[in-house]
């Protein structure tokens, strides 16, 4: 069996969590490696509860001390019966705390409590019309026939002892089960997509009626908890924090400057490679609309200068992380000295970065990488500062909540998500300062278009892209020679997979004619119709 223990420092990362703050209500989800994982614990935080994703192996020892009000164990790509497929410790049949298995997880729980899977003749993938044996606890107030969401080719035939059949569809005689004395659950469907109707009852009925949880993962009481958490932390030490105009570090800047008054430093090291008007934007709305005084830094030309001539991508992002550290140390060294840097990071990043950057001497999280979203890559060894991390419990949804509980303006709130080399690496080839100023004329013209058509928050991204090389037209009598613009317009759910938005025909055509009449240096404009994967949304 594949268990494995969880290292100290990792619990330690757990146990010292807001949710302690927050009278323990805390659901813990083990990952089995589902793609919907995350988005259990988004449901769970969504019915007002909070939850934490911890992998499948965490030990029953290791969640009795977390003292959670129930577990969910999430689906996964495993067959259950294949060779050293990842199981739970069997020891927490026994906690005597509420347990949901999720397709996977049901197969585990059924499985390992005695009952039986078996492959099944036809698997069922996509939508399924569930019909309700027992509309209590689990079921209650889910109307019988509602669409779930399946996807499984192994299936129960045979329930475990003391379980009793709560609902099943046609392929699938065992579409929900329950041992409603222990308090176990099995589910086949996934009630965490959002195909499924009732999906999100369902988890509002464990989490609220079978665990008993209260609702305390509410965007005010995180907003009081982290306030008293930064304050607890930082004493009367000095902040450094390194402002973009995302709504990450918007909102960190917020409940920081909230917390601390000035003891926080905001500082916005202007690379050159915001959009047309963003930054002048940016530092007039904190510094008239908020009042959070931010440290503005103008270094467009040194940025330019150390890209003369760099064209492979990479290298022009390493320059660009390189570069910023530069300019970051020696900001902080002017304005310094500060014992903290207060960084954005989100809950996925700690999902995913686990033990990372925790100095084995003292146990601490230090900033020997500041997240790729920051793009600022690796600070040196001798620039250590003691990191605060108020956001590191939010997925990306709950930072907008809180920004907009905060009082952030929408226009920051619901950005599209921005690369933080910016627009050096939407010019493809060298950076010039002239091809900056094609680009974001370009990009400018792309916004309004895709604003004034009511897209912008349909769509994960809209860009301009600018390609070095120069094509023929024709304009009035004269022959043209000039660049061409890509027009990059995509949607989709995460940024991990997109597709080319299917945008109206009138609508690219407003946005050709206009960049080629308005901006100079461009005689074309081109759609990119290629999703990711196979291609990526940024052309570097
Ligand atoms: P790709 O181009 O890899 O981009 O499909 C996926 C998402 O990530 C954004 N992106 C970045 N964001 N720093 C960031 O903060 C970066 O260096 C970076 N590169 C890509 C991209 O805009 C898209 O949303």
């Amino acid at each position: 069996m594949k268990t494995e223990q969880l290292s100290p420092t990792s619990f330690q990362q757990i146990s010292n969590t807001l949710a302690e703050e927050l009278n323990r209500q805390i659901i813990v989800i083990l990952d089995f490696g589902s793609q919907y994982s995350e988005l259990i614990a988004r449901r769970v935080r969504e019915v007002e509860v909070y939850s934490e994703v911890l992998s499948y192996c965490t030990t029953a020892d290791v969640i009795r001390q977390l003292s959670p009000k129930g577990i969910i164990l999430s689906g996964g790509p495993n067959s259950i019966y294949e060779d050293d497929v990842p199981q739970c410790d069997p020891k927490i049949w026994d906690l005597e705390i509420p347990i949901l298995g999720v397709c996977y997880g049901m197969h585990l729980m059924v499985q390992q409590l005695g009952g039986e899977v078996a492959k099944t003749q036809r698997g069922e993938y996509g939508k399924a019309s569930l019909h309700i044996d027992d509309f209590t606890n689990l079921l209650t107030d889910i109307e019988n026939g509602t669409t779930m969401w399946m996807s499984h080719g192994d299936s129960v035939i045979q329930m475990p002892s003391g379980f009793e059949l709560l609902a099943h569809t046609e392929n699938t005689p065992y579409a929900a089960i329950a041992n409603h004395e222990k308090k176990l659950y099995g589910v086949q469907f996934h009630p965490e997509v959002a195909h499924s109707v009732g999906g999100l009852s369902l988890i509002s009925n464990f989490v609220h009626h079978i665990c008993e949880c209260k609702p305390t993962w509410t965007t005010t009481a995180f907003v009081e908890e982290a306030i008293r958490e930064i304050r607890g932390r930082v004493g009367n030490e000095q902040v450094l924090l390194a402002l973009s105009g995302g709504v990450d570090s918007s909102a960190l800047a917020f409940l920081m400057h909230k917390a601390i008054g000035n003891q926080l430093t905001c500082v916005f090291i202007d690379q050159g490679f915001m959009r047309k008007h963003e930054p002048e934007r940016l530092l007039k709305l904190f510094k008239e609309q908020f009042h959070i005084p931010v440290e503005y830094v103008d270094a467009g030309a040194h940025f330019l200068t150390a890209l003369a001539g760099v064209t492979e991508p990479e290298k022009k992002r390493r320059i660009i992380g390189h570069e910023f550290i530069h300019v970051f140390e020696e900001v902080s060294k002017r304005l310094g000295p500060f014992d903290y840097l207060a960084q954005g990071t989100l809950y996925p990043d700690v999902i995913e970065s686990a033990d990372t950057n925790v100095d084995p001497q003292t146990g601490e999280r230090v900033a020997m990488k500041i997240k790729s979203h920051h793009n600022v890559g690796g600070l040196p060894k001798d620039l250590r500062f003691k990191l605060v991390e108020p956001l590191r419990k939010l997925f990306k949804d709950e930072v907008r909540k809180v920004g907009r509980s905060l009082g952030l303006p929408e226009e920051i709130v619901q950005r599209q998500p921005f690369p933080g080399p910016g627009l050096a690496i939407r010019i493809i080839g060298e950076v010039t300062a002239e091809r900056l100023n094609i680009l974001r004329d370009a990009d400018l013209i792309v916004r309004q278009e895709i604003n004034k058509h009511g897209l912008y928050n349909e769509c994960w991204q809209a860009f301009a892209v600018l390609l070095p090389i120069r094509s023929v037209g024709v304009m009035g009598d004269r022959r043209t020679y000039a660049h061409p613009i890509v027009l990059r317009i995509v949607t989709s759910e995460d940024g991990m997979t997109a597709d080319w938005a299917r945008v109206p025909y009138n609508l690219l055509e407003v946005i050709s004619n206009r960049i080629v009449n308005e901006v100079k240096g461009v005689n074309r404009v081109v759609y990119d119709i290629t999703s990711k994967p196979p291609g990526t949304i940024e052309w570097e």
